[in-house]
């Protein structure tokens, strides 16, 4: 039976929080947990739920893998702890760490994640940030991994918002070798910090390409992945990003540029007709709601990794 491994880093906060071995090496536990072939009680550890943003998956998919490992959560929800009134993260995170054994946060700035993961004595878990949503990523390859096997045969194209999904996206697909594309209007590229580091972990330089081209991206892709234009934090900027984005929605006509094997896919909530049409998310082609339950799967294996 397939154990987990103990992690290098005792946190995830990154992508790159990962080597190359241990993404797949989570991967693969994910899909032995989906196909029952793995079952692990790690005995009544606890993880908490830190989320200053809304969730339904990120929360949801936490709760029931540690549940299914044997464990409980606590959501720490921001308003009612003392979270809300401004209490240091620096002294919050030393308490939590003599309660929880594991803990999942939500929140706008990277660095107040970092923050915290530098005060806690036990794991971090990116639950999203403004930078990141790395445990996306991992549900995202598990999804591509179920449909191709083999990433390096894999064009992923993400069309939108150079984003917290996209950033994650990047670097996970960096650490896996497979070619990534971003079309985004001009002035949404990704970070280029995230573009950066991801250079320097392609060998080839090619398997990356941030363009303004749409159909440039989409042609050969096998992979179609989209999300919102305006993310948490960002209400204030949507009318003008709806104006901007314009001509950036996957259609059936986008759809049928890509190769004929191309699946979609949404990390979800989506806003149709803006992003994504509703004809082409309930397509055949659709595998969001597999990309969603794989939230959960992935999720368990993470943990496990990181409390063995
Ligand atoms: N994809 C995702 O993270 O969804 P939630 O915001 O519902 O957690
Ligand atoms: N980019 C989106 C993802 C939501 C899961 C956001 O940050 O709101």
């Amino acid at each position: 039976m397939l154990k987990p491994n103990k992690l290098a880093n005792n946190n995830f906060l990154s992508s790159l929080d990962l080597s190359s071995e241990e993404v797949l090496h989570i991967l693969d536990l994910a899909s032995n947990f989906k196909n029952k072939k793995l079952n692990i009680d790690l005995g009544n550890k606890v993880l908490g739920l830190i989320f200053d943003k809304s969730s339904t998956r990120t929360r949801v998919s936490f709760q029931v893998a540690m549940t299914r490992l044997g464990g409980a959560t606590i959501d720490l929800n921001p308003t009612t702890s003392q979270i809300g009134r401004g209490e240091p993260i620096k002294d919050t995170a030393r308490v939590l760490s003599r309660y929880c054994d594991v803990i999942a946060i939500r929140t706008f700035d990277h660095s107040d994640l970092e923050e915290y993961a530098k005060w806690s004595t036990n794991p971090v878990i990116n639950a999203l940030t403004d930078l990141e949503h790395p445990c996306q990523a991992l549900a995202d390859f598990l999804t591509i991994k179920e449909e191709f096997l083999d990433f390096k045969k894999v064009v992923l194209t993400f069309i939108g918002d150079g984003n917290n999904v996209a950033n994650s996206l990047i670097l996970c697909g960096a650490l896996l070798g497979l070619e990534v594309r971003v079309a985004c209007p001009k002035g949404y590229e990704p970070s280029p910090i995230v573009t950066k580091k991801a250079y320097e972990i392609y060998k080839n330089k090619g398997l990356l390409k941030i363009t303004n081209d749409i159909n440039e991206a989409v042609a050969g892709a096998n992979v179609l992945y989209t999300d919102v234009w305006s993310s948490m934090g960002e209400e204030s900027q949507k009318e003008e990003k709806d104006k901007e984005f314009n001509g950036f929605t996957i259609d059936s006509n986008l759809l049928n540029k890509a190769c004929d094997d191309a699946i979609i896919l949404h990390c979800l909530p989506a806003y149709r007709s803006k992003e994504i049409t509703d004809e082409v998310i309930e397509s055949k082609k659709s595998r969001v709601f597999d990309q969603a339950e794989n939230r959960m799967h992935v999720q368990q294996a993470l943990l496990c990794c990181l409390l063995s």
